[in-house]
This record gives C-alpha cells, structure tokens and sequence, in this order.
C-alpha cells in the first residue's frame, strides 16, 4: 500500500488542470451496455474506480478497450452476461448502476447487492421501487438483486427517498425506460451534472430524453440504440476540492477545463469564507490572502452544496478563526474524517449530523488514516496547511477519485510525495 507525504505551509500557486468527471463516467460506461454497437468514451479520468467498471463489463464478457493514457474506453456489447457478482461489485459501490441498463438490455439480470461502506447505508430501495413501476419484477435474496421482466413498460415515478433525490437511482430509471414500451416521467429526479451528461450520451444513442438535469425527466421508449462517441464532462469535484487547496493554503490557483455553471454553490460558500473567485474564458482563479471567515455548510442535493465537498470544507474551516457548523443532509454519518483531522489539532465535535468546527490557529502534522474517497482528500488539504509532515495512509482511497492528485498538487507549489507504506 501507498501513502501520501504533505508537508504544510507552501501556498499553492500555478495551473492546475481538471480530469474527466468519475461520477459522469461510471454510469456512462454502464449505459454501453444498451447496445451491442460499439462506444467510445472520451476524457475518462484514469481512476482505480473506472478501472473496476470496466473490469465488471469485461467479466460480464463484455469487449472493452481502456486507453489509460488518453482517457478513451472502448466498449461493445455484444451478448453481455447478467450476472454481476459480489467479488467484483463488493470493491465499488457505483456497480449498482448496472442495474438498469442490464434489466433494460437483458430483461433478466443479477446484481450484487455491494454491501455497505464507511460514508454510511447505502439503500437501494428508490432504485428497486422505480424499476417495479416500469414492470420489472425485483427480488433481493442471498446478496443479490434480482430484477427481471417480460418487457418493461414505460411509467410515471417519483424517485425522491428520505433523503431526497438519489443520483445513481435516477440513473437506473433512466437507463432502463430508455427501452421500455412507452413514456416514463420520472419526478424527483436528481438534477447532478452526470445525470445530464448520462442523458445527452444516451440520446447520442438514439434514446428520446427530455429534462435530464432537471427534476422532471420524460423518456419515450425506442425499440433499440445505437453506438455513440461521448466526451465525459470535467469533474466537478476534483476543481472544488482544488479551489479549496487554493482557500486553504492562501495560495493564487488558476483551475483550468472545470465548468463554473456546476460549481455555483461551492464558489457561494468559498466566497462567503472570504476567498476571492473569477472566472474569464473557463478559466476560475481561486486566490486566498489567508484571511477567512467561518461559514455554516448544508450539504444537499445538487444545486446545493455538494455533500462530495463536506470533508474539504470541513478541512478548510478547521483553520478559520471562529465556529463554523458543517451539516450533512445527505449522508448524516459522512463525517470519518473528522476524528482523524483531530489527530491534526483540529477542534470539532459531532452533534447528530453536523460538526461544529472551532477554527484553530494552525493543525499540526501527524500520520494520518484515510478511509473513504472525500474524507482523504480532505486529509491532504488539512496536510496542506499544517506544520510539520502528515502522512496520509491508505492512500488508494484518494486514487479511487482523483488522478495523480500529488502530482497535480507538487506541480503548484505542494511539497508532497507519495511513498510505499
Ligand atoms: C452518488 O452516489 C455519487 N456516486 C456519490 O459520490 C455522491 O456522494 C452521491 O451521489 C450524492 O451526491 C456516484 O455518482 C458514483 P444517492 P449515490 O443515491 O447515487 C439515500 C463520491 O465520493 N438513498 O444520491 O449512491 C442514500 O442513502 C461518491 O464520488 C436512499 O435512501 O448516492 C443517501 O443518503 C460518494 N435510497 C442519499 O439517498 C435509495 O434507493 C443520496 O444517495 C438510494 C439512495
């Protein structure tokens, strides 16, 4: 195993460029298997996350061609398998969303139920609601989801669950009534950026969409879909936990190939803490004089404050005089990183689903455990910052969801290093 080396104290200063969106690609590659035409996915971030998606297409004896290197993933299915089993989908919680375009290709398909993971429960039952109403018939027993049906037909639905919109919920709806016999209206759909994106690949297919990014999404069934060749939005994620490298370590970050129209309430927010934000021909300069204010964070549904950005906000305000209070909507036990920023001098408590943050004059380093995707990352933000050396373990966490990211941080002025364990 790998870990990260930060030294803190270096404000970041450059160009730093962002990958392909992971959260756009998985789906996307998922809803290849619609056709038996061969597809081409560009800007596909190289991440451990795709690397398992298309390990599971390929088991589902599925033709695929991954281009690390230039972000291209080939895939043509054929005759694919229906059967996605618990060794494969146990490593990636995301394998859910093969669901739908299986059930809507196939008519018949198991898929392993992944099991829980360190953000919280993972319930499908939104995913397994929606597609009942299209006729599936849905049985979960031995781990497995079990979904199969004569034909689907199309239906009205209204996704939202407890805890509102579900992202990869929808994504199943749409994937699997994009085949089905008549209109689906799906309400309550998740408005994120990837569903939009999932929708314009899928119309390149050939399916008829209306509404994708928005809470209404209409589907009117076609009789099959042809290939397409699809570039992957960037990654909003990745850019907003870069602008909050920027914020917190009072550096001048210019954060090119992001799009500012997916990033409106993380620039809200960062702006509300007192970091400076502009845009000019998509480019966004995040330039911070270290002076910052505490800010209370919500974390919703998108338009709202991404919960993807908790753990970097979180990081950000361990280290911004006053008392900040983190609330999460989404994934009420996401907060992981948490005791492990302690272990750095931060001063937070947990109360139910917020953290309320006291802002400290300077963490200082230690080692450190990663344990989930975004929880690491704000690992190393805090690292950024802090005096001395944080060593950040289990760093295949971070690799799961940004591309090089030491890499990327060093070329701006980081003094970080990954090292084996
Ligand atoms: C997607 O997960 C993202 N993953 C997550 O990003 C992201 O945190 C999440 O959406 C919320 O934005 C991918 O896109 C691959 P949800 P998803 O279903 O779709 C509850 C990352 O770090 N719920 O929108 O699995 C659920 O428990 C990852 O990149 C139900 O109750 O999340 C949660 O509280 C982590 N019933 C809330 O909804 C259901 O049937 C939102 O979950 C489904 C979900």
């Amino acid at each position: 195993m790998e870990k990260i080396i930060v030294t803190g104290g270096n404000p970041l200063r450059g160009t730093v460029q962002i990958s392909g969106s992971k959260n756009s690609a998985l789906p996307i590659i998922a809803a290849t298997l619609l056709t038996g035409e061969p597809c081409v996915i560009r800007g596909v971030p190289n991440l451990s996350d795709i690397q398992f998606m298309c390990d599971i297409l390929k088991w589902l004896s599925v033709k695929v061609t991954h281009h690390k290197a230039d972000g291209v993933v080939e895939v043509a299915a054929k005759h694919p398998l229906g059967v996605a089993p618990y060794e494969l989908v146990r490593k990636m919680r995301a394998s859910v969303c093969l669901l739908g375009p299986l059930l809507g290709r196939l008519h018949n398909c198991k898929v392993s139920l992944p099991g829980g993971c360190v953000i919280g429960d993972r319930p499908i039952d939104q995913h397994i609601k929606g597609l009942k109403r299209l006729g599936a018939e849905v049985v979960v027993e031995n781990g497995y989801v079990h979904a199969r049906c004569h034909e689907l037909t199309g239906a009205d639905v209204f996704m939202g669950g407890r805890f509102g919109s579900t992202v990869l919920g929808t994504a199943n709806m749409i994937m699997a009534a994009v085949l089905a016999k008549g209109t689906t209206s799906i309400e309550g759909a998740a408005c994120e950026p990837e569903i939009e994106d999932l929708c314009n690949f899928l119309t390149s297919m050939g399916a008829k969409i209306k509404g994708g990014g928005s809470h209404i999404i209409e589907i009117e069934g076609v009789e099959q879909l042809h290939g397409a060749d699809h570039t992957v939005i960037p990654d909003r994620i990745e850019a907003g936990t870069f602008m909050a490298a920027a914020a917190i370590t009072g550096g001048d970050l210019e954060i090119k190939g992001a799009r500012a129209e997916h990033l409106h309430a993380v620039r809200d927010k960062l702006e509300e803490a007192g970091v400076t934000i502009t845009r000019n021909n998509g480019t966004i300069r995040v330039t911070s004089n270290g002076d910052l204010k505490p800010v209370d964070v919500i974390t919703m549904p998108y338009p709202g404050f991404p919960t993807d950005m908790q753990a970097q906000m979180s990081a950000l305000m361990t280290v911004t005089p006053g008392i900040s209070v983190i609330t999460e909507k989404v994934f009420p036990n996401r907060f992981m990183h948490i005791s492990e920023m302690a272990r750095l001098g931060a001063d937070c408590a947990l109360e139910g689903s917020s953290a309320i943050v006291k802002g400290v004059k300077h963490l200082s380093g230690a080692p450190v455990m990663a344990s989930d995707l975004r929880a690491s990352a704000g690992l190393v933000l805090a690292g950024l910052t802090a005096e001395g050396e944080t060593e950040v373990n289990r760093i295949y966490h971070v690799d799961r969801g940004y591309e090089r990211i030491d890499q990327k941080l060093r070329a701006v002025g980081a003094k970080i290093e990954r090292v084996a364990e």
